[in-house]
């Protein structure tokens, strides 16, 4: 039975990668994609997100519902810096579809409750909708299945400061909130885990390159100004936390190692807004959650290499500055 899912996503780059894995894995029945201020600017995450909808060929299948427009109590911080515009330029004709009129948190909220025990949610971008649903409803946590976060480091470095990550950076108090609420939650972090297994390097790129279908390219080309950014910063190729996040859901797998910690985030200080103090149950902190420590990285990288073979065809065409999309 595939499992109800919702993905809270500030779409670019690998969490439209993430979103493939949600439209496609015959795993997951993915009932909406909520949007959440992070990577990029608003307006372009929603284009994004329903360009990925037509690389899938599911352009009209997904509801997709505008979340928080800006962080619970800061000013938005975005990562265009690291994305671009998070697709490499793509477009399409946008013409026919629309986000659909009820918030991303009510939608959260209605599903969640619609599923009492078994909705999974997986937060790809800072936790500000998943905190305004803990507020909206009551309810809300006892009726989520699951939820899986993308964000903080494991003890490790941050990326957007060098104590933070930036999906916790963005919104910190909503992040504190979130694992201070009693979800049971499973944390994908940034360092060490993604920076050590879940890089795609010069050889793990060229092999998708030649898959050659539309997914590859679609995927190529949304990883392309990261991929940049990401050499630039003495990282040798694409990261994949988001995609992870959603492979590690629906393929539990993939898992080789988790640990109990106690997760809470830092809203005070100066130097480490956002830090994700991550307490491994000799500070006398009980545990809030399971961390990944540990994955079957050959096992990821073939599950979406597998994923971006799929014959798939776009409901329309798509294009970049210099010309059409092709496989
Ligand atoms: O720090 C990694 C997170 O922020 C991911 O969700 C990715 O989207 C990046 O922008
Ligand atoms: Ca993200």
């Amino acid at each position: 039975m595939p499992l109800p899912l919702v993905i809270d996503t500030d779409t670019a780059q690998d969490d439209c990668v993430a979103l493939l894995a949600g439209l496609l894995d015959p795993r997951a029945d993915l009932r909406a994609i909520t949007m959440v201020a992070g990577n990029v600017g608003f307006e372009r995450q929603v284009r994004n997100a329903f360009l990925t909808l037509n690389a899938a060929g599911r352009l009209g299948e997904v509801p997709v519902h505008l979340g928080c427009r800006h962080p619970l109590m800061r000013p938005w911080v975005g990562a265009e810096n690291v994305h671009g515009d998070g697709v490499g330029g793509l477009a399409m004709d946008d013409s026919g579809h629309a986000p659909e009129a009820e918030h991303g948190v009510d939608a959260l909220v209605r599903l969640a409750a619609e599923h009492p025990g078994e909705l999974a949610v997986v937060a790809i971008g800072p936790l500000t909708n998943i905190a305004a649903a803990v507020l909206r409803d009551p309810d809300f946590v006892r009726n989520v299945g699951r939820l899986y976060v993308m964000g903080g480091s494991n003890n490790g470095r941050g990326n957007i400061t060098a104590a933070a990550e930036f999906n916790f950076y963005v919104d910190p108090e909503a992040a504190k909130a979130v694992f201070a609420a009693g979800f049971e939650v499973t944390v994908v972090p940034w360092d060490p885990l993604t920076l050590r297994q879940a890089v795609f390097g010069r050889d793990e790129l060229d092999a998708i390159a030649a898959l050659d279908t539309p997914l590859s390219a679609f995927f190529t080309r949304v990883c392309a100004a990261t991929l940049e950014f990401d050499r630039s910063v003495g990282i040798d190729g694409t990261t994949h936390p988001d995609s992870l996040a959603v492979a590690l859901l629906l393929h539990p797998e993939l898992v080789r190692r988790t640990g109990a910690y106690h997760v809470d985030v830092e809203t005070a200080g100066e130097l480490t807004r956002g830090y994700a103090a991550m307490s491994w149950g000799v500070h006398g902190l009980d545990a809030n959650a399971d961390v990944v420590e540990e994955i079957d990285a050959r096992g990821f990288f073939d599950y979406l290499a597998h994923l971006l073979a799929t014959p798939t065809a776009p409901n329309r065409p798509m294009w970049t500055p210099d010309g059409p999309l092709t496989t």
